[in-house]
């Protein structure tokens, strides 16, 4: 029998998910375990949104070298240090990680470090030992997926190995035009890697709404990013001279490098889930809206949960759980209020719900959409971006959905949050006064013109 310790709540994963739900369950005075083999802040901090982001950054700062000389600066790019770019990306993961592990200590949070294993419906087992929990909460997390025939290994990578890399690839295909494909095409072309999308859908960034997808391809378009949608992905062969991949359309591309950017699995074989009862979908934990799986007593949070793989969605799912087991009844999260963000060049920025859902919800007489181009928007031109922000609205009702393309706009998406949550009318927005100059200025000119009172726009 193997030793054991008891916990109110035991966490198996310490990503977004499992560590927010662990500080706010310490915060409400529970005792916590938080499991986890690798390293505390998971895929988000260490291999996903923290690293890309700031490699994304100095793309940016790349770009604004390059482009100096149009706002009167001289200056030249003279090339991109890799080493310099990695050593700024690990200081600003390293400095994040060190204040997570000081939250985490001071919460009293009991930190195990390894691999567990759910081994009864209360009890999570580490290197022989077991943390027993009166709840236990599965956060396991997601890896990169890739396709069958489609082996990653030397010039086939995933994210995990892109992040890595210690030198800018001469040219890369990116397999996949989602979110990880046209983060990754952008920054590596501003490195200056010729790059090449290939997307199996009619559009880049699918999910969006598709005026933002036309959009981001118009603005790729111009960048030299190539891209073919519509086109799947058929057979690869690899040598010393690059890859090539074949696709069933019957093209061939050959390059430095494939980034293979098809989605990412849930973390859930081998951990005894199935084993203990709790019920798995395609892969996923299946779980009520209140996160409860089919074993009563165990909860799920994060990426193994079908829905949007986001961390914010992971750290609001954790909080909830904690919440909940403390007998808060907090309300559930809502999927279709989680905002998202694409920090290519330009920014696309959403929330709610895209013109065709609307349409599929509300019926087509009773959906009115608004786009306030960026060409009005001083901020803006002073920036040098355009883009645009369209508003969705039901008839006579509330704004349902706010998306946005252009440079920074990721920043906006914060009152777009607000707006389609708190279920804003135009009117309400309107009503509000946004800083000049701005570009947030463009959501308020936006609601002013949907409200029928635009300032700087066309009626
Ligand atoms: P994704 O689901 O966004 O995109 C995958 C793309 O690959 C899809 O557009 C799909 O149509 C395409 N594809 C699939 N099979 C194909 C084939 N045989 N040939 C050609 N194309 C094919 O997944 P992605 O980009 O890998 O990202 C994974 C997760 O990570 C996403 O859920 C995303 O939410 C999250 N993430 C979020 C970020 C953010 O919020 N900024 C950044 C990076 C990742």
């Amino acid at each position: 029998m193997a030793d054991s310790q008891d916990y109110d709540i035991v966490i198996l994963g310490a990503g977004s998910g499992g560590y927010a739900a662990a500080l706010r369950a310490a915060e409400l005075g529970m005792t916590v375990a938080l499991v986890e083999g690798d390293k505390l802040g998971g895929t988000c901090l260490h291999r996903g949104c923290i690293p890309t982001k700031a490699l994304l950054h100095s793309a940016e700062v790349a770009e604004m070298v390059r482009h100096a000389g149009a706002v009167g600066v001289n200056g030249s790019l003279d090339g991109i240090d890799m080493a310099g770019v990695a050593s700024f990306r690990d200081g600003v993961v390293g400095r994040l990680y060190q204040g997570l592990q000081g939250l985490v200590a001071a919460r009293q949070v009991n930190l195990v470090h390894g691999w567990g294993r759910l081994v009864a419906p209360d009890a999570v087992e580490v290197d022989g030992v077991r943390y027993r929990g009166k709840h236990v909460i599965l956060a396991s997390g997601s890896r990169s997926k890739t396709l069958p025939g489609l082996e990653i290994g030397g010039r086939v990578i995933t994210s995990e190995q892109a992040l890595e890399l210690d030198h800018v690839p001469a040219s890369a295909i990116v397999l996949g035009g989602g979110v990880i494909g046209v983060e990754f095409a952008s920054l590596w072309q501003s490195f200056g890697t010729a790059v090449t999308i290939l997307e199996a859908l009619p559009n880049l960034v699918p999910n969006e709404d598709v005026s933002v997808s036309k959009a981001l391809e118009r603005a790729f378009r111009k960048r030299k990013i190539a891209f073919h949608t519509g086109t799947r992905f058929a057979g690869v062969e690899q040598g010393a001279e690059g890859v090539t991949v074949r696709t069933e359309d019957g093209g061939t591309y050959t390059s430095e490098i494939l980034l293979v950017a098809v989605g990412r699995a849930p973390m859930t074989e081998g951990l005894g889930y199935d084993e203990q009862g709790v019920r798995l979908e395609r892969g996923y934990v299946r779980t009520d809206e209140r996160l409860r799986t089919s074993v009563p007593g165990v909860y799920a949070v994060g990426d193994i949960v079908p829905g949007l793989q986001l961390a914010h969605r992971g750290f609001q799912q954790g909080i909830f759980v904690a919440e909940e087991i403390a007998g808060l009844k907090p309300a559930p999260v809502v999927e279709s209020g989680i905002p998202r963000v694409t920090y290519c060049d330009p920014n696309v920025a959403s929330v709610g719900l895209t013109h065709t859902q609307a349409v599929e919800a509300l019926g087509e007489e009773n959906v009115v959409t608004l786009e306030y181009n960026l060409g009005g928007n001083g901020k803006s031109q002073i920036l040098q971006t355009g883009g645009f922000v369209k508003l969705v609205r039901e008839k006579d009702g509330p704004i349902v959905g706010v998306h946005m393309l252009g440079d920074r706009l990721g920043e906006l998406v914060g009152e777009g949050q607000l707006i389609v949550n708190w279920e804003a009318y135009p009117e309400d927005v309107a009503a509000l006064l946004h800083a000049h100059p701005t570009q947030d200025e463009a959501l308020g000119e936006a609601a002013l013109a949907l409200a029928g009172k635009p300032l700087h726009a066309h009626n």
